[in-house]
């Protein structure tokens, strides 16, 4: 049986972009580096005005009206984010307030990037067991917020963006892989390798926001292996192989970590979603984005198999197979 079924996308993204030129203004890189090491040509950046939950409020506002339903019929709101508002309450509970859903259920998740993938595990699980009907899955982040602009290595890679879909729980006449909504998801945590990428700082520690850290190859290493272990699983455990895939929506690191892993799992790169040129790493919010721009731009359509996956801080890492 099939599990929740997506029935909107929406997407935000701050005004401003800054492109690798300007970047090499402040710090000693190059359009070129940028471009051949990762692909990303430009990004975009919050404004004072701009933060993760007006944003979220924004793609979430985006999702309810491409599913045609209302704010009063969302029950579960489940925000993944590494960048909230406040220390608490959840970034969620204010995008409930912004959108005037009252009652029901919103917190936020930590998984970084592959927040997205564990927010709507989560939330698929919890309409599944009836706790709610409908529910918002959104990610969202304002990474430049905790970038040291004076680190090259990390200050390139990332942008601020949201995504968010509207979730609704499966029907009891939900049907078998050709029915739409979530066929497969796996998800993954491994402790051990926190030093190759983390915030040096935080509440309980040093009572600061800190900055990110990564040793950047290490973590590339890990991405191309762990990703395409997890995409062997999801594809197993939902009985579908890789050639009937019709898209696959990576998270968005780094455009030769994709190509790398689309190789691995033998899928064409021309199935793959790419917007890291356009918005770099924006986090949890990259894999939402990305499905958001491939589904109005009319690449994704109703009955497409889609593949979902991301890996991030952690380390954690996930995917997710949907029939649109
Ligand atoms: N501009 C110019 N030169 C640079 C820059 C820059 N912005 N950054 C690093 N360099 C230099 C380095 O200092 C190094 O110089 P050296 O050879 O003199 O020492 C050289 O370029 C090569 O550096 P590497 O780090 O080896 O370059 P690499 O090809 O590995 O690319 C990158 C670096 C882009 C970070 C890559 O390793 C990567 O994408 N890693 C994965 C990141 C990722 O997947 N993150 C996902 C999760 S993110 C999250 O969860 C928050």
């Amino acid at each position: 049986m099939t599990g929740s079924r997506l029935l909107g996308t929406g997407s935000a993204l701050p005004r401003r972009i800054v492109t690798n030129a300007e970047l090499a203004e402040r710090v000693d890189t190059s359009d070129e580096w940028i471009v051949e090491r990762t692909g990303i040509r430009q990004r975009h950046i919050a404004e004072p005005d701009e933060t993760t939950a007006t944003l979220a409020t924004a793609a979430a506002r985006a999702a309810l009206a491409d599913a045609g339903v209302d704010a009063s019929s969302i029950g579960l709101i489940v925000l993944a984010t590494a960048t909230p508002d406040n220390t608490f309450p959840a970034t969620a509970t204010k995008v409930q307030a912004a959108l005037g859903c009252r009652g029901g259920i919103a917190f936020d998740v930590a998984a970084v990037c592959s927040g997205f993938l564990y927010a709507l595990a989560t939330a698929d699980s919890l309409l599944r067991t009836g706790m709610a009907k409908r529910a918002l899955v959104i990610g969202a982040e304002t990474f430049s917020r905790i970038l040291d602009w004076e680190d090259r290595t990390t200050c390139v890679l990332f942008g601020d963006g949201a995504g968010a879909v509207v979730l609704e729980a499966p029907g009891a006449d939900a049907g078998g892989s050709d029915a739409p909504g979530i066929l497969g998801t796996r998800l993954h945590a491994d402790g051990a390798h926190h030093d190759l990428l983390y915030v040096d700082g935080g509440p309980s520690t040093t009572q600061t926001v800190g900055h990110v850290r990564m040793r950047g190859p290490e973590v590339f290493r890990h991405a191309v292996v762990n990703l395409a272990g997890v995409l062997k699983e999801v594809l197993e455990e939902a009985g579908i192989s890789s050639n009937e895939i019709d898209w696959v929506v990576p998270h968005q690191a780094n455009a030769r970590i994709l190509d790398a892993t689309a190789k691995k799992l033998g899928i064409s790169p021309e199935k793959v979603v790419v917007t890291v040129d356009r918005h770099a790493n924006t986090s949890a919010a990259s894999v939402p984005l990305a499905l958001d721009t491939a589904r109005r731009d009319g690449r994704i359509k109703p009955g497409d198999l889609v593949m979902l996956e991301a890996m991030g801080g952690g380390f954690t890492w996930g995917a997710s197979l949907i029939r649109m």
